[in-house]
């Protein structure tokens, strides 16, 4: 989504706020800008497209030392220069990241403004000149701006009038204030800045930051806030791509590690933390997962092992569609939330919708003290770091682990995994970083080969890999743009396997000794229509499995730490096909690393 970039400082702000936009390249866009106060005047440079044709547009002499960037997904308009961020209206300039619900009825009262361009956003600028110029008392106009927009924002504020200060606020989109030697910042995000600095302070909802040679930062009351600073504890080099082709390529094999460093505080002391660390969740009667995306997938993995070990009812939603329908949740209810991004839009207004209902809320997120991990009544992060790639993996696999070690606790605290169990478990999860970073060696490049050059593919499965199949063919589709589809194996005679002709691609996944008879039956279905098979099973199952064109044979451990093992493989295939058809693997077309509007 948007990317919001301010600073005020010693430095010259052209250089800060461009290197700031590239760092949030990765959020997705489609026009960029930037505004720079000189004598006394704010100036705007924005154009459509990348940033390198932004830079081309900036004299390479221009020097000022405050300044505000932005990186637009369009949202309310088309993605054209004059929507484009920043937006100037008399003396004030602004860049925006969110959506004004009441942009039009705010129009109404500005109806003597003549609005350049089809944006929400635009509106802001209007109405801050226009509540300025009847009191020029800038806090109480930001405090009243705050009263009339309904919706999300972060902003970043400059006036004419008061030159050496960048004002900022936030209302549910992401904002955090950097903090320099004479100099700080504003951003989107952290990884953003930390070229400069890796100090930060979080924002809350309504808080009004005021940046000129010092930070100030006031409540909705006008009442000074202290605030925390905190240390980023990724590195600029964690955010880059330490020599992989690809940011999901380096995260991919960060997984090892995320998966150690997520599960290090549930398991370090064996039972102990086990029990102790994860939050007492077996009083509940029913647990409800929501999400989008893979984080909608990470719940359906969560399904499987907290109904089959920790014996609760669990369902799963689609986050923009939990937020619309009747949901039968009670006091018994527990509402977990999945996001690596803790913004996404769908997710949050879910959260909100549950809150309304006074009902329990555990939020599993990865970035520390977004909107979702704070508004949710409990949270647990994940420890995956930046994750860059618009494509999941890090992330995901360390959902599916907390939901894992999830089930796990319950079971045992419930008695239904016994002590003894529990321990072989713990142990395998122990050992579980060293398997995965074998399987991640393995060799996915020639099964590529055979998939690159077809339009379309199925992945099958049952049960727990019907689940993980659907992660699969998201990861294919949204990097490769090969039309993917995962399916109960169960359900291709039921229609899709008209489908299956000469040649088309199935990816077959059975790793359930108890039902991989039945999926093994659907591959020799579809490989008497023609298909061309790639079938991803245990090494616990004795067969040649000579019914198959391709074959990976994945260890067998336990259900709880298979899941982790299984979606290497699916990562990696859709990885190196993609890689095959030249696609822009980090950046897919279409797509943002975090869907902050609805
Ligand atoms: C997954 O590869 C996609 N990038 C997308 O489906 C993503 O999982 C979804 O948008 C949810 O994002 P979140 O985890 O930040 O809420």
């Amino acid at each position: 989504m948007c990317g919001i970039i301010g600073y005020v400082g010693k430095q010259n702000a052209i250089e800060v706020l461009l290197s700031g936009l590239k760092s949030l390249e990765y959020r997705g866009y489609d026009s960029a800008g930037i505004a720079y106060l000189k004598s006394n005047h704010t100036q705007i440079i924005k154009s459509v497209g990348k940033i390198k044709y932004l830079e081309e547009k900036i004299d390479k002499d221009l020097v000022s030392n405050i300044g505000i960037g932005h990186t637009r997904w369009a949202t309310h308009g088309k993605p054209i220069e004059k929507n484009s961020h920043p937006h100037k209206v008399g003396k004030f300039t602004i860049v925006h990241n969110g959506i004004i619900e009441n942009y039009q009825a705010l129009k109404k009262i500005l109806n003597n403004y003549k609005f350049k361009s089809d944006t929400d956003s635009e509106v802001i600028a209007a109405l801050l000149d226009k509540l300025y110029n009847e009191k020029k008392d800038i806090l109480n106009v930001i405090k009243q701006l705050e009263n009339l927009l309904v919706g999300s924002y972060a902003l970043g504020i400059l006036c004419d009038d008061i030159p050496n200060t960048l004002y900022a606020l936030r209302k549910d989109s992401p904002l955090i204030v950097g903090v320099g030697e004479n100099e700080n910042f504003i951003a989107s995000d952290v990884p953003a800045i930390l070229k400069y600095t890796n100090k930060y302070m979080l924002v809350d909802n309504n808080e009004i930051i005021e940046i000129n040679d010092k930070i100030t930062i006031y409540n909705s009351k006008l009442e000074k806030q202290d605030k925390e600073i905190l240390i980023f504890e990724g590195s600029l080099e964690q955010a880059e791509k330490n020599g992989y082709e690809h940011f999901m390529l380096k995260e991919i094999h960060e997984q090892p590690s995320v998966v150690k460093e997520t599960l290090h505080k549930f398991l370090q002391y064996d039972l102990d933390s086990l029990v102790n660390e994860m939050p007492n969740l077996e009083k509940y009667k029913q647990i409800s997962i929501v999400g989008c995306g893979s984080a909608y997938h990470a719940g359906l993995v969560g399904k499987y092992l907290l109904e089959k070990y920790a014996d609760i009812k669990t369902d799963v939603y689609i986050a923009s569609e939990f937020r619309y329908q009747k949901v039968f949740i009670d006091k018994d209810s527990l509402v977990i939330f999945i996001s690596q991004s803790g913004e996404t839009a769908d997710t949050l207004a879910s959260l909100r919708k549950v809150l309304e209902e006074d009902i329990d809320t555990l939020a599993i997120v990865n970035v520390i003290g977004s909107s979702l991990a704070r508004e949710a009544k409990e949270t647990i992060y994940i420890k995956a770091g930046p994750e860059i790639s618009v494509a999941t993996t890090k992330a995901y696999i360390a959902q599916i682990a907390i939901l894992s070690v999830m089930a796990l606790s319950i079971g045992t605290k419930k008695q239904i995994i016994s002590d003894k169990k529990a321990l072989e478990i713990i142990d395998s999860f122990k050992k579980l970083p060293d398997i995965i970073e074998n399987l991640i060696k393995k060799d996915y490049k020639s099964i590529a080969k055979t998939i690159y050059d077809k339009d379309t593919c199925f992945y099958i499965g049952r049960g727990m890999d019907y689940a993980l199949s659907m992660e699969g063919s998201l990861k294919l589709k949204e990097i490769s743009y090969i039309v993917s589809s995962a399916y109960p194996a169960g359900e291709l005679k039921h229609g899709t396997i008209s489908l299956i002709d000469e040649g088309t691609n199935v990816i077959a996944i059975a790793t359930d000794k108890n039902i991989s008879d039945k999926t093994f039956s659907n591959v020799k279905e579809v490989k008497s229509r023609g298909a061309f098979v790639t079938l991803i099973t245990i090494d616990t199952i004795k067969d040649e499995f000579d019914f198959a064109d391709n074959k990976i044979i994945i260890p067998y451990i336990n259900d709880f730490v298979n899941p982790l093992i299984t979606i290497i493989p699916l990562q990696l295939i859709g990885y190196e096909t993609a890689k095959l058809r030249g696609c822009d693997i980090d950046k897919p077309k279409n797509l943002a690393k975090s869907v902050t509007v609805e």
